[in-house]
């Protein structure tokens, strides 16, 4: 009513006062090098703007320093079971703490990116937004939730507010905006490959690393990246753009009745369905937006039941792919434009790389497990793991970028030790470390555990790590074949009997990897490692807890885990 008008203008004059110097600043918690590549993304257009703006890796950013900003973006993916990414970790603690200091000056803009079919999807970006909120900042716009194919969603975000920010932030004459350096048009850009524009590589090979009794198909996979000048280092990741199985794309259009030759429209392109399905178009995995989409058509019962449920929807997804559902509710009169519209893009998959360029110079090598189930009455194929090991003949071409993740990485100094955990193709990224440990002539010692069914069919580069062993560069390699006893044996089993031992190695200042599958075995890992400094380091649960927290501040001990 009339009575407040007065108290908003009071409220209002500071604020503007303010916003004379007024910047922005953009941090970022990335795990994978997404939430970085957008944050960046988001500086080029403010200072393209004219905005003052800073950007910064969370893990970099003095958490004190909040209090300072006038505008703050925040860009942050999430892990496993809603957790922060190592580098957001710090500052998502104080801002959670009693040391938070209040923030009725801070406007501020969240852009989360997950996975819609995780339970905790965007649950750092949530934290985030509800604290920043909590402290007593405004939201400029409301926080933006991004799934797996978030290019054109963040895009759409960031230009909307460069917009809103154009009063508040036009940069003051004084104020000098970084440009970048050279002529526009002259400067002599280094041939850089990524996501969006992709190298084009050669497939030299896919070989069987697992033996023919195995329950697992695992693939050593070799790339060429001759003529690229691609550089890469160990713990980075190399992204795949990956092809559907022509033949269930035929399947599918058989089911809907649809002409693969009908044309279709996605974005500014014209191409027939059949191409949009095998090149462009999510299929393998199936996901909450297609189900809303393909029930406006189809108008199941069950659907409409599920969609009610959203547990019961992410079971009834999780074993399915995109045909499933279709097989499951036949419809007739769904449009190729209309199919083409329920479907996501197409998401590059990213695999840990399990070679050092020291070694295999102009090559990228991977450890693929190749993802095939029976379900529903039918044979089943992983995306990209299928295309690999299956679709794709040795001496083809297959589209590449590098994912360069700074978040696991060999220590600095090579004299300093490490302990490997990795699992099943969990080790891909040690084969790196190794070869690249090799090469530096690096005194540090080398610890690996590694695991996987059966030590006769599984033992996954076997004859490589028994050379490392002796020459030297392999200090310690402890295994764990599960199945070959009645009692699963387990990586964090035989962490815990050398307790001792590893607690020793993290007094002498080793750092610890841990890759492979994040739902189970990195936490039961974790609860091992928090276990060992317990007992070996005389400390209660909530101190080795403490001190565990410690080693991934410090990046002594990191993760590639999913
Ligand atoms: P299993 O399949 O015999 O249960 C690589 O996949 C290896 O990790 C396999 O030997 C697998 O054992 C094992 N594994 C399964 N669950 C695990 C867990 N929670 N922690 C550690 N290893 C696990």
């Amino acid at each position: 009513g009339l009575a407040q008008t007065p108290i908003q203008q009071v409220v209002a004059a500071p604020t503007s006062e303010a916003a004379t110097s007024a910047s922005l600043t953009i941090l970022y918690g990335s795990q994978t090098g997404n939430a970085k590549g957008v944050a960046s993304g988001y500086k080029a257009l403010a200072e393209a703007a004219g905005y003052a703006v800073t950007l910064s890796n969370m893990a970099d950013y003095k958490a004190k320093q909040i209090k300072n900003e006038t505008h703050l973006l925040i860009v942050v993916s999430t892990h496993g079971e809603g957790e922060p990414p190592d580098d957001a970790m710090a500052l998502h603690e104080f801002l959670a703490s009693k040391k938070a200091p209040k923030l009725a000056d801070l406007k501020y803009a969240v852009v989360g990116l997950g996975d819609s079919s995780y339970e905790f999807f965007c649950q750092t970006a949530k934290d985030f937004d509800q604290r920043l909120a909590a402290l007593g900042a405004v939201a400029i716009k409301p926080r933006l939730d991004c799934d797996v194919d978030y290019d054109s969603a963040t895009e759409a975000f960031g230009e909307a507010l460069i917009a809103d920010l154009k009063d508040a932030l036009s940069a003051p004459s004084s104020q000098v905006v970084a440009m970048p350096s050279g002529p526009v048009g002259l400067s002599v850009a280094s041939q850089t490959y990524t996501k969006k524009h992709p190298f084009t590589a050669t497939l030299s090979e896919a070989q069987k690393i697992t033996g023919r009794d195995s329950s697992k198909d695992i693939r050593h996979i070799e790339i060429s990246l001759e003529g690229s000048g691609i550089q890469y280092r160990p713990g980075d990741a190399l992204g795949i753009w990956f092809k559907n199985d022509p033949h269930m794309v035929d399947d599918l259009l058989t089911l809907l009745a649809i002409d693969a030759q009908e044309t279709v429209r996605l974005g500014d392109d014209e191409l027939t369905v059949k191409e949009a399905l095998v090149e462009r178009l999510e299929l393998t995995q199936s996901y909450p937006t297609f189900v809303t989409a393909y029930q406006a058509t189809v108008q199941s019962d069950d659907l409409a039941a599920l969609l009610a449920d959203k547990g019961a929807l992410r079971e009834y997804l999780q074993t399915r792919q995109i045909i499933d559902i279709v097989r499951e509710h036949t419809a007739e009169g769904v449009s190729a434009q209309q199919l083409v519209d329920s479907l996501r893009g197409i998401t590059p998959r990213l695999y840990s790389i399990a070679s050092s360029q020291s070694e295999v110079e102009d090559e990228v090598h991977l450890t693929v497990a190749l993802v095939e189930y029976e379900a529903h009455g039918h044979t089943h194929q992983g995306g990209a793991s299928g295309y690999l090991a299956k679709r794709l003949e040795e001496g083809a071409e297959v589209q590449v970028f590098v994912e360069h993740n700074d978040n696991f990485r060999l220590p600095e100094n090579p004299d300093t030790p490490v302990i490997m955990i990795g699992p099943g193709t969990g080790v891909a990224p040690f084969r790196a470390f190794m070869q690249e440990r090799e090469m530096q002539d690096a005194e540090g010692k080398n610890w690996l555990f590694f695991g996987n069914p059966h030590f006769t069919q599984d033992f996954l580069y076997q004859t490589e790590w028994q050379r490392f062993v002796k020459e030297g560069v392999l200090d310690k390699i402890t295994l764990a074949f599960s199945r070959d006893q009645e009692q699963k044996i387990y990586v964090q089993h035989r962490l815990l009997e050398h307790g001792a031992d590893v607690y020793q190695w993290l007094l002498d200042g080793a750092h610890i990897y841990v890759c492979g599958d994040a739902t189970h075995m990195a936490k039961d890992v974790h609860d091992a490692l928090v276990q060992i400094v317990e007992q070996h380091g005389n400390l209660d649960r909530e101190a080795a807890e403490a001190y565990v927290t410690e080693l991934r501040k410090a990046k002594r001990y990191q993760k590639d885990v999913y």
